[in-house]
């Protein structure tokens, strides 16, 4: 079976969140049970400046955006593994920025439709220049970026005599790719397609992705479900439930090569399960890092995220604060995004410098810093499709407390419902006093050491290991080819 996979972002090339973390990860599980996977993304200009040994290709395409030609080109590197590879899509115009990948000073980039119809149009070019030699039997799409690449392969002549399975992964239901009637000519397709991609007022690319695409899969059994009901649909949910037969919910797995404490090259000390000495090192360094009191015995708490609605920070800033006051923990936060947010844990850094660190940044070795020196990990997220960093937090013997939804919910057990198997604290309530509680439950057990330490170590020992994800969306390929 060959797969081409088509992403806007992929670890070790360009990450901001998780699916980057999930594209570096699934399709090179996958190639342990397809004969062949090709992943396609952007070429950014992060990635160029990696100077990747990559191969350019004789063959150049051109696309039509309104009423402008763009040139492409693809690069393709070669992984270490023989059946993996990567094509980049070249375009200098589209995506050699110096700012961020979606947005500039807060704002997406008013060109991102043609930016991401230009990268679908353009993998597809390079396919059929591929397919001369071998035909793929999956197109697997993540998120509205790669959405209309369902859409093209319908319209297309060349795909339709052996058209692949189209499988379409929704990360996240909330970033839509909404754009203005006005841009609809810039997908360079009939008009009379906008009645079935329009969403209240404008149009939807997520609505490409779900109408075209013969198996939908969200990252959570929850969020499958959620994703359905008015509260999570993002009115979405009515054309969810018409399609719930082609709809499945995979947990995503973690990479246990790069996020594992007995292994992790950025920890200032190893360590495991059996032996938790290092953890202890990991905390001082933590403190050292952050220029807090170095104490050993005081809880930490810790958060690593993107700065968004969805993430729930303002719960975070009505209950820490009032745990500062009392003297009965400390607290660090790494993430960047919403401005107001930004600006309020500063505020925070600055009244309690020697309690509360903050990193208003991005940095990937702190992030596994912070997983191995907190003792706390919070996630009030008001909904989550799948969450990563309550995994990552769970192997590395950082106790989660989080709000009770989407892949939170399926992946930690919480201890007060469950001493024998529960593995973190969950709260089913969306409020300050509720998660407060859940907190304060986890800061009364931290008190207790043995109890603490056995809750830390069964939560080491939970294994979301990408083998049984990767094997789930084998066999739904299998199911339609
Ligand atoms: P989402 O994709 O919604 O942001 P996830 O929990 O799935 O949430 O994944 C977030 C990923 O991004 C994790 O790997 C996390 O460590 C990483 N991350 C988020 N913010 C930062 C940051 N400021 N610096 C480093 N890594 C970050
Ligand atoms: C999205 C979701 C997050 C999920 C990630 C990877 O960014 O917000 O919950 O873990 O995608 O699937």
């Amino acid at each position: 079976m060959r797969v081409a996979m088509f992403a806007s972002e992929m670890v070790p090339y360009i990450k901001t969140g998780g699916l980057a973390d999930v594209i570096g990860s699934l399709p090179r599980a996958l190639t342990e049970k397809c004969d062949q996977v090709d992943v396609f993304i952007p070429y950014y200009r992060e990635i160029e400046r990696q100077n990747l040994p990559l191969r350019k290709f004789n063959f150049k395409f051109n696309i039509k955006i309104g009423s402008r030609n763009y040139k492409g080109a693809a690069l393709e590197l070669k992984s270490d593994l023989e059946n993996l590879k990567v094509y980049f899509i070249d375009n200098f115009h589209y995506f050699r920025r110096r700012s961020h990948l979606y947005v500039k000073d807060g704002q997406d980039y008013r060109d991102n439709l043609a930016r991401f119809t230009f990268f679908c149009r353009g993998s597809l070019e390079v396919i059929k220049y591929l397919s001369s030699t071998e035909i793929y039997h999956v197109f697997h799409m993540h998120d509205w970026q790669t959405a209309l690449i369902a859409l093209y392969t319908e319209l297309s002549n060349f795909f339709h005599k052996n058209l692949p399975t189209r499988v379409y992964t929704i990360h996240n239901l909330a970033y839509q790719g909404k754009f203005n009637r006005s841009q609809f000519h810039i997908l360079g397709i009939d008009s009379s397609y906008y009645d079935s991609l329009e969403y209240w007022g404008k149009f939807s690319l997520m609505k490409a992705g779900i109408l075209f695409s013969d198996i939908i899969t969200t990252v959570s059994p929850t969020y499958a479900k959620e994703i359905q009901t008015q509260k999570s649909g993002v009115g979405l949910e009515r054309l969810l439930r018409k399609n719930k037969s082609k709809i499945f919910g995979i947990l995503n797995g973690v990479d246990y090569t790069i996020w594992n404490p007995e292994t992790d090259r950025y920890l200032p000390s190893n360590f495991s399960f059996k032996d938790l000495s290092g953890k202890a090192r990991c905390k001082v360094a933590l403190q050292q890092h952050f220029l807090l009191n170095e104490n050993p015995t005081i809880p930490i708490l810790s958060v690593v995220s993107r700065l968004a609605w969805q993430k729930g920070m303002e719960l975070i800033l009505k209950v820490v604060p009032k745990l500062l006051e009392q003297n009965m923990i400390q607290f660090v936060l790494l993430g960047m995004g919403d401005p107001k947010l930004e600006y309020q844990f500063n505020e925070l850094s600055k009244k309690y410098p020697l309690k509360a660190g903050i990193a208003l940044t991005y940095n990937d070795y702190l992030a596994h810093q912070i997983e191995a020196g907190a003792d706390i990990f919070l996630m009030p997220s008001r909904y989550e499709p799948c969450g990563l960093n309550d995994k990552y937090s769970l192997r590395y013997g950082t106790v989660p407390v989080a709000y009770k939804t989407g892949g939170l919910a399926d992946s930690i057990i919480d201890y007060s419902s469950d001493l024998k198997r529960g593995t973190g604290f969950l709260f089913d309530t969306y409020d300050e006093s509720h998660f407060l509680i859940a907190i304060k439950k986890a800061l009364k057990i931290f008190q207790s050491k043995d109890e603490w330490s056995q809750l830390m170590r069964r939560g080491m020992r939970q294994n979301f290991s990408w083998q049984n994800s990767a094997d789930a969306y084998f066999k739904l390929y299998q199911t339609r080819i």
